[in-house]
């Protein structure tokens, strides 16, 4: 059955925690509009919270008040992290700079995700950071920094934005020259908080200072999450989808691309552009869908979007790669094995080889008893859509962790799917 109709999902959840965590150092008020209630951004407010910063809800939004330079001192805070690597990396950055002894601490999933990625060049700068063989908890004894130049070794945007935030509260300019460009957020969001980062190519230099928030700040949909549904969208016969008021940056909408090479229709429109390009975003099924092949610069502007991609790719005539995807391996779950079970469960033809996933399409479903997303929200929501395409209703255990990123998915799919 088609996926048909016009939706609006939740707002952006990495534009989210920045507004939130950016806030501890910045100055001033701002009314948050649209911000996304997914658990990974309630986990960065309660963070922002604890350690003295005032929210509130009103009516139209929420209200932060920024808390630069009036931090309370912790002899020791702890921070509950939960499930949420971008709370963890991005937090990591800013209380390096800020005196006081930090422990940064999550759930089982995130206590296995690798953290020395944030905390080299966070000691790099003069930090004091220890972590359990390189996870989560990770100690931070915050103090004065000093400015480096530093080139991670992974195409991260936590960690380009830990470093970048650790910048503003070090002595003398940080860069961070990336391999591949990665979302671009932090940078963006200290220049339009009155901050300075100079980009020049694949280096982003940024002068130490405070920000200032702005009067309002409205918050547009997530793409990785209208991915869904958009990509449900290309798949299947008949369907027709619009998502509205889309964040459309560059460093993320690499699977529309993608989408359009497989032979969807894809049609922007763009409406505003401050600080980052955003509209509504058309997603036509014209016919069936052909393989492609996805590069490693690719990559990291589609990375959340893989599993959607790698189920279209089941449905595509011919072989699909996705190439040096190892990145897959550190997300909630190791991903590349986890799209390998679950698709395969459902009869899919999906192998790893070193670092690249392979895909031989097309794919008509079998359906097991139960599919397990293994507490994987993006890989629970790809399932479920999956089971949509089949038009089947099997159990996926975990399902409830779709609500870290996108707590009214089930609406939307009710909205949307004809069955
Ligand atoms: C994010 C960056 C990406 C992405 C994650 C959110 C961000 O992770 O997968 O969901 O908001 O900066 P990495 O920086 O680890 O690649």
């Amino acid at each position: 059955m088609p996926f048909i109709g016009t939706f609006s999902p939740p707002g952006d959840k990495s534009l989210s925690h920045r507004l939130i965590l950016m806030s501890l150092v910045a100055k001033g008020e701002t009314l948050i509009k649209g911000l996304s209630h997914g658990e990974d951004v309630l986990t960065s407010l309660a963070a922002f919270r604890a350690l003295g910063g005032e929210a509130r809800e009103e009516a139209e939004g929420l209200r932060v008040k920024g808390l630069a330079g009036t931090w309370p001192r912790f002899e020791s805070l702890e921070i509950d992290c939960r499930n949420s690597g971008t709370t963890m990396r991005l937090i990591a950055g800013i209380l390096a700079g800020v005196p006081g002894r930090y422990i940064l601490d999550g759930d089982d999933q995130l206590r296995r995700r690798p953290m020395e990625r944030v905390a080299k060049p966070l000691r790099l700068m003069g930090a004091k950071v220890s972590s359990n063989e390189g996870r989560p908890p990770l100690i931070i004894d915050g103090g004065s920094l000093t400015g480096v130049d530093y080139t991670p070794a992974d195409a991260s945007a936590q960690v380009k934005g830990a470093t970048l935030l650790a910048g503003l509260l070090a002595s003398g300019p940080t860069s961070v020259t990336e391999i591949l460009p990665t979302r671009g957020h932090t940078e963006t969001l200290i220049n339009h908080f009155h901050g300075r980062a100079v980009i020049e190519g694949l280096t982003i230099t940024v002068c130490p200072g405070l920000l200032t928030l702005p009067p309002v700040f409205d918050v547009p949909g997530d793409p990785s999450s209208a991915a869904f549904f958009l990509t449900a969208a290309a798949m299947i016969p008949g369907s027709k989808v619009t998502a509205t008021n889309i964040l459309l940056s560059p460093g993320r909408t690499g699977f529309l691309k993608v989408l359009n090479r497989m032979g969807a229709e894809v049609t922007l429109t763009l409406t505003s552009d401050n600080p980052e390009p955003v509209g509504d975003v058309l997603v036509e099924h014209t016919g069936p869908l052909k393989a492609t092949e996805v590069t490693p610069e690719e990559i990291p502007s589609l990375i959340d979007e893989i599993p959607m991609l790698a189920l279209a790719a089941t449905q595509a005539n011919g072989q699909s790669v996705f190439r040096a995807v190892d990145e897959l391996r550190v997300k909630e779950t190791d991903r590349l094995m986890s799209l390998r079970h679950q698709l395969g469960a459902l009869g899919a033809r999906v192998n790893a080889e070193g670092n690249d996933l392979i895909i031989d399409g097309p794919t008509s479903f079998i359906l097991p008893e139960t599919l397990d997303s293994g507490r994987d929200h993006r890989l629970a929501m790809t399932l479920s859509i999956a089971l949509a395409a089949a038009n089947a209703k099997v159990p996926i255990i975990g399902a409830e962790s779709m609500a870290i990123s996108y707590p009214s998915f089930e609406e939307s799919l009710k909205e949307l799917w004809r069955n």
